[in-house]
């Protein structure tokens, strides 16, 4: 309809991990489930938007209409999805975790247990987020920070390094916030580092926080 708030907008959303391979029957991962990306992703079509979700290995589904979900495995598959689509949309949500690193080598046969010891050479992922903040023209750029220690400042540096409008910060130090889970607590920090700290919230009401600071970006 066309008197919902994000009607005629296009968004990207990111969500869940990425797998990076070390050979035909391992990776390296992280313990994202999809869900808060997923939620923002059903928020926004609710309020009319037209939703591209890059979505990283998951189980979840979504039955909202005006989304189109892309699958990705790995971080350069993520990186290319995300480039596809990126001149055509007006925002960009970055909920997914990942991989900073991938293994450089990826062996063409399942490694045998031969050795003591095995070591994985890593190289980096290239920055995802930061790419497309490099690039942007209008956009209003949503980042995650997912942090363990001086999450505020590192958080600020994000905002900073990846030229976003906003970032929704998470801490793992906090009771019921971060992966998996059903809940998440997050701090907003806007791009004039404006400080929000949010109570402890299921996903779906921070997915609707979030959705609630783009339409006001928009008004
Ligand atoms: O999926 P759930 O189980 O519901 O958990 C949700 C979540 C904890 C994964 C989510 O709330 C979250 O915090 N997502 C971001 C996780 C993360 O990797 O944060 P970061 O601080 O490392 O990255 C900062 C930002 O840059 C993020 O928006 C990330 O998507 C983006 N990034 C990071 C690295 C990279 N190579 N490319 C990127 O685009």
């Amino acid at each position: 309809s066309k008197s919902l708030a994000l009607s005629g907008k296009k968004v990207l959303v990111t969500a869940g991990p990425t797998y990076e391979p070390i050979d035909p029957v391992r990776f390296i991962g992280n313990h994202s489930s999809g869900k808060m990306g997923f939620d923002i992703a059903n928020s926004l079509a609710k309020y009319g938007a037209e939703v591209y979700l890059v979505a990283g290995p998951t189980h979840l589904v979504t039955k909202e209409a005006g989304i189109r979900i892309i699958h990705v495995t790995s971080a350069l598959e993520m990186y290319d999805a995300c480039h596809r689509v990126f001149g055509e949309v007006d925002v960009v949500v970055a909920a997914a975790a990942v991989a900073d690193y991938r293994p450089k080598y990826v062996a063409d046969q399942k490694i045998k247990k031969n050795s003591e010891e095995f070591v994985i050479e890593l190289e980096k992922n290239p920055d995802i987020l930061a790419s497309l903040g490099a690039i942007k023209k209008h956009q209003f750029l949503v980042g995650f920070a997912l942090e363990t220690e001086n999450e505020e400042e590192y958080a600020k540096q994000k905002i900073k390094k990846k030229n976003l409008d906003l970032i929704v910060l998470n801490s793992l130090n906090d009771k019921g916030a971060g992966f998996g889970k059903p809940t998440n607590k997050v701090t907003f920090i806007d791009k004039d580092f404006n400080i929000q700290p949010m109570d402890l919230k299921s996903k779906e009401e921070v997915a609707n926080d979030i959705v609630k600071k783009i339409i006001k970006h928009y008004e």
